[in-house]
């Protein structure tokens, strides 16, 4: 009996050594991930800033009712991501329209925007997410004042095999995304990731020898910047915050 004994201490020691560290490491990894999507979010629009939260409050930050497409308000420490758990906060994608493989959406997701000095639209952010080969890639897109013309793309988790799928984050080809334009003169989404050569403004090239993530990528821009996602939201964005009609 003794002789189990000790064993069965130190196992339970170690037990709580190792949950009192996680619990502690936990709390760090949430705030090292919320600064990293800071990041992530401020270099899809260019901005290289040394002081993320400082940078931050340049923003302003729009909370859309997907089921409405009304403006909401909600509290900063909103998690979008989050919510997807949570069959409150959350809806389940119909299969004929989860083109990005999402399973869930959020009911409420942010838009981050910034104002010139006359108040109207500088650029905005959205958040995307979809599908690739191994799991789903998180990231954001940013959109010129027009609200067309994209700025930046920027990924902050994938699963994606390094030199392959995991080249969505070779500057390279973040590159080829800035002056291509998204939506089509009938105002779809029209935008695409293709395979072989791009032609024109509609098109960017594939990733080679990783065409399932680039379709990966392809679908979750035409979900979430459709009528679905934050397209409707946009327009209506757009009208509130586009350039100001002079008063004749
Ligand atoms: C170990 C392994 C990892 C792979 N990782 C990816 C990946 O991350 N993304 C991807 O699209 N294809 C990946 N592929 C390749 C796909 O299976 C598929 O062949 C490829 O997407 C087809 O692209 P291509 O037509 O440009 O060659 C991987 C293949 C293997 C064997």
């Amino acid at each position: 009996m003794r002789s189990l004994l000790i064993p069965l201490l130190a196992c339970i020691a170690c037990a709580v050594i190792v949950s009192v560290t996680a619990v502690s490491v936990r709390e760090k990894q949430n705030e090292n991930l919320e600064y990293d999507k800071k990041t992530k979010i401020l270099l899809a629009a260019g901005i290289i800033a040394e002081n993320i939260d400082e940078e931050f409050t340049n923003i302003t930050t729009l909370y859309i009712d997907f089921k409405n497409n009304e403006l909401v308000e909600m509290e900063d420490s909103y998690d979008p991501i989050k919510a997807t758990f949570n069959q409150n906060t959350s809806t389940l994608v119909p299969k004929e329209k989860d083109i990005a493989i999402l399973k869930r959406r959020e009911n409420i997701g942010p838009v981050y925007l910034w104002l010139n000095d006359k108040n109207s639209i500088d650029k905005v952010v959205v958040p995307i997410r979809g599908y690739g080969l191994w799991g789903t890639l998180y990231g954001y897109l940013s959109l010129d004042s027009d609200l067309n013309t994209v700025r930046g793309i920027e990924f902050y988790d994938h699963k994606e095999t390094p030199g392959l799928g995991a080249e969505v984050e070779n500057q390279d080809w973040k590159d080829l995304w800035e002056g291509k334009l998204l939506y089509g003169s009938h105002g779809g989404v029209q935008l695409k990731v293709v395979k072989g050569s791009a032609k024109g403004k509609y098109q960017i090239n594939g990733l080679s020898g990783a065409t399932l993530t680039s379709n990966g990528v392809s679908n979750m821009i035409n979900y979430w910047l459709g009528s679905d996602g934050y397209g409707p939201a946009l327009k209506k964005i757009k009208s509130l915050y586009g350039p100001q009609v002079a008063m004749q």
